[in-house]
């Protein structure tokens, strides 16, 4: 088979596996308590896990490679009386044992997941140390000012690639994540080949979904000093415009 097709088909099964996917967890077996735990998930994946239903729930579960593990702290813990997600995700989700959460010593404020009662949750004392649960975010804005070449190879070195927004339903995700930006744009994975006055995704995909702003995009641009990359405004319509590639914007990688 044609190389292209071949990549063309890779990319778009990858694709539609990832979509599913909300939360990539990742296990990790060494003891910490409940804020060092999270600071160790912030340095190197998004947060502590957020769970959103009974699917992250068993994904979570499938995740922890010890059988000997008893008890693992998740993102879940009390502010005064209520209860809040590190990543500060609003989901509703929970999945207490019965009669939990107990606090009966005042101060048990975090939450661990309690695996040899089917996974259900338990507060615990956030001074205690268990291994815990990371989740990666697919999608992550970088704040660093930087040119549409700089990037590029960030992301590539330190995550999978620059995003390319080949749906509405990546549309969105950007949407949410974007708002975090501290620059008016924010650089996609969207080049343009000036001579064939053509945009592509650094995937390799051609534009099918888009979502350019009034005058971007559609028209012939001039090269002439500077090849132009695509980004997206992180505030208004969220659009995406056409800007010299030398302009410094925040960006956003894909990490899984
Ligand atoms: C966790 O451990 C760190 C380092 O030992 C300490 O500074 C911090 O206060 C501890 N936090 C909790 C909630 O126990
Ligand atoms: C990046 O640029 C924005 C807007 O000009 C500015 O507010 C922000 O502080 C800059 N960030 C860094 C890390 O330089
Ligand atoms: C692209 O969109 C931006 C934001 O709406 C607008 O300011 C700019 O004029 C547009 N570019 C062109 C060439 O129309
Ligand atoms: C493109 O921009 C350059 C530099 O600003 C200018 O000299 C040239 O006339 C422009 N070409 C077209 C076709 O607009």
């Amino acid at each position: 088979m044609d190389q292209t097709l071949l990549f063309i088909l890779l990319l778009t099964a990858l694709c539609s596996v990832s979509e599913c996917v909300q939360h990539q967890y990742h296990f990790l077996n060494e003891k910490k308590n409940w804020t060092e735990a999270q600071r160790y998930c912030r340095e190197k994946y998004s947060d502590l896990a957020t769970v959103d239903n009974m699917n992250d729930m068993n994904e979570l579960k499938k995740s922890v490679n010890d059988r000997s593990v008893q008890l693992l702290w998740i993102g879940l813990f009390r502010v005064r009386d209520s209860w809040q997600w590190s990543d500060q995700s609003n989901s509703s989700f929970r999945y207490w044992y019965a009669g939990e959460p107990n606090n009966v010593s005042p101060g048990e404020n975090c939450t661990a997941v309690k695996l040899n009662t089917q996974g259900q949750w338990h507060d615990n004392f956030c001074t205690n140390k268990f291994p815990f649960m990371c989740h990666e975010d697919k999608l992550i804005v970088v704040k660093e000012n930087v040119t549409w070449s700089e990037a590029l190879r960030y992301c590539r070195q330190n995550h999978v690639d620059l995003v390319s927004v080949h749906s509405e339903e990546i549309q969105r995700r950007v949407m949410n994540v974007v708002k975090r930006a501290s620059t008016a744009a924010v650089w996609l994975g969207l080049h343009n080949y000036c001579i064939m006055n053509m945009w592509l995704w650094v995937s390799g995909e051609m534009v099918c979904y888009h979502n350019w702003a009034p005058g971007n995009g559609t028209t012939p641009e001039n090269c002439s000093l500077e090849n132009r990359k695509g980004a997206v405004q992180s505030g208004g319509d969220q659009r995406w415009i056409s800007l010299p590639e030398s302009h410094k914007l925040n960006f956003i990688c894909s990490t899984y």
